[in-house]
């Protein structure tokens, strides 16, 4: 089976929906955010304020690269379609699902965060980038489901019905 890449904005669920596809179909499950705060022993945050973000997209572009495409759940960082190499990459795996959550859905989910560098920055416009980067989301998936209003365990079973179909 081609893996299943999920991408999508901050707060737009891919974690739990990846967790909840896992699951139900007992594959390895890898999180890009999560394999490089553990290659760099270092949060998401601090890469950011130490780093730089062009650092952190490097690690995220080798990361991609890097992970099984076959058989396993990737669920991406929402920056990932930054990169015009990774959109490329994306572009030419059979199984990405974009998980489409409108605005209201985003701030809701993350009106405590505190993990997430963009988002908590005061200088960049959260909704101008995810009006811009949502063609991007679109152009590279295989599916889109929009995720208002729904569970993880729904659009999980959503994709996996899309798979078998
Ligand atoms: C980012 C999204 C985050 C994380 C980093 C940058 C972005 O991942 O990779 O904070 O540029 O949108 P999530 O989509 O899992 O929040």
């Amino acid at each position: 089976m081609d893996s299943i890449y999920l991408v999508g904005f901050m707060g737009s669920g891919k974690s739990s929906v990846a967790e909840e596809v896992e699951k139900q179909l007992n594959l390895p499950l890898f999180d890009t955010d999560q394999i490089i705060e553990e290659k760099t022993n270092k949060k998401i945050t601090e890469i950011f304020a130490e780093d730089g973000e062009a650092v952190f997209r490097d690690l995220e572009t080798a990361v991609l690269k890097d992970l099984p495409s076959t058989d396993a759940i990737i669920s991406t960082g929402g920056g990932i379609v930054e990169r015009q190499e990774n959109q490329k990459f994306l572009k030419e795996q059979l199984c990405v699902i974009f998980l489409d959550a409108s605005w209201e859905t985003i701030t809701k989910r993350l009106s405590n965060d505190t993990n997430r560098p963009i988002w908590l920055n005061k200088d960049r416009d959260k909704q101008k980038l995810l009006e811009s980067r949502k063609p991007i989301y679109k152009s590279v998936a295989t599916l889109i489901l929009k995720t208002d209003n729904k569970e993880p365990d729904e659009l999980a079973s959503e994709i996996i019905t899309h798979i078998k179909g």
